[in-house]
């Protein structure tokens, strides 16, 4: 039996996992023969399996990241923070890369990565849905969500026991994010109210708190709202809960399954060795 580098197990695991797809159509693989490359190209320090995940910069894992979204993505001066951060840099670490952060709006990360070229996945508390399955697969899911309503806490109109009937009336605004869950919440939830889409999560909360254009109220994911108001927004409460349980998944070009397996297979030995345990009380305490 031929001892196997983990770069050569990689490639034969790889290989195994792609044995469906290569038999469909007619192909032959052998897995048992030596990389051809191994010892003419001077590169078998290079991370394993990188050339077979199709990877937009060899070695890299490239993760769209809307970083406004505290606490799985912000910006702590030029420096990518959060739940998402960490948890991709352990990803990428688990799939022998190194790890790149690239800056999208929101409401463009599902679509870059269906178009691809630009990241080779997306991870930015993006909720598992159907429409988004359309687009792109997900992996397994490593955080449950809910959405809440925020408002500020001297508005005496907008409170825990008024925010229903209150939010739902001709002329109230809501600010959400564009092409979020939390503003598909707000419009089936509030449909009188007037639901304001803004790009950056964090502007909602600012027009909020200023009260622009009348703004008296914020949909978002509980885990954020809660962040939010414990330290940027002190002024602000949350008023309202829903228990959505929403599944956040790490967002993969329906082209490169075998991509979505490293992920996956990475999660599972993240989920398994405590780490995601351990990220989720370190940011959401
Ligand atoms: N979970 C919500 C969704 O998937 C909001 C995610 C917003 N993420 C962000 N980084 N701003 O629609």
């Amino acid at each position: 039996m031929k001892y196997l580098n983990r770069r050569d197990f990689l490639t034969v695991a790889g290989a195994a996992a792609g044995t469906l797809a290569l038999a469909a159509c007619g192909g032959e693989q052998t897995t048992d023969e030596p990389a051809a490359d191994e010892t003419t190209d001077g590169a078998t320090d290079e991370p394993a399996a990188s050339g077979d995940l199709g990877l937009i910069t060899e070695g890299t894992l490239t993760v769209a990241v809307s970083p406004d979204f505290p606490p799985f993505e912000n910006l702590d001066g030029d420096e990518y923070v959060g739940f998402d951060i960490d948890l991709m840099k352990a990803v990428a670490e688990q799939m022998g890369l190194e790890v790149e952060f690239k800056n999208l709006q929101f409401d463009a990360i599902v679509p870059a990565i269906q178009a691809g070229g630009q990241a080779d996945v997306g991870c930015s508390g993006i909720t598992i849905d159907d429409e988004r399955l359309e687009q792109v697969d997900f992996s397994t899911s490593y955080y449950i969500d809910d959405q809440c309503v925020v408002a500020m806490t001297d508005n005496a109109d907008v409170t825990a026991d008024t925010y229903e009937d209150a939010l739902n009336q001709d002329g109230v605004v809501i600010a959400v994010q564009s092409g979020t869950t939390g503003e598909t919440y707000a419009q089936e939830n509030f449909p009188a109210a007037k639901v304001v889409p803004y790009g950056n999560a964090t502007d909602c909360f600012a027009a909020m708190q200023a009260g622009t254009d009348g703004t008296v109220a914020v949909v978002t994911n509980l885990a954020v709202g809660e962040k939010m108001v414990a330290e940027a927004y002190t002024d602000a409460q949350i008023v309202g809960k829903s228990a959505t349980g929403e599944e956040y998944g790490v967002a993969v070009s329906k082209d490169n399954p075998a991509l979505l397996d490293a992920v996956n297979a990475a999660l599972a030995a993240l989920d398994e060795d405590g780490t995601i345990d351990e990220l989720t009380t370190t940011w959401m305490g």
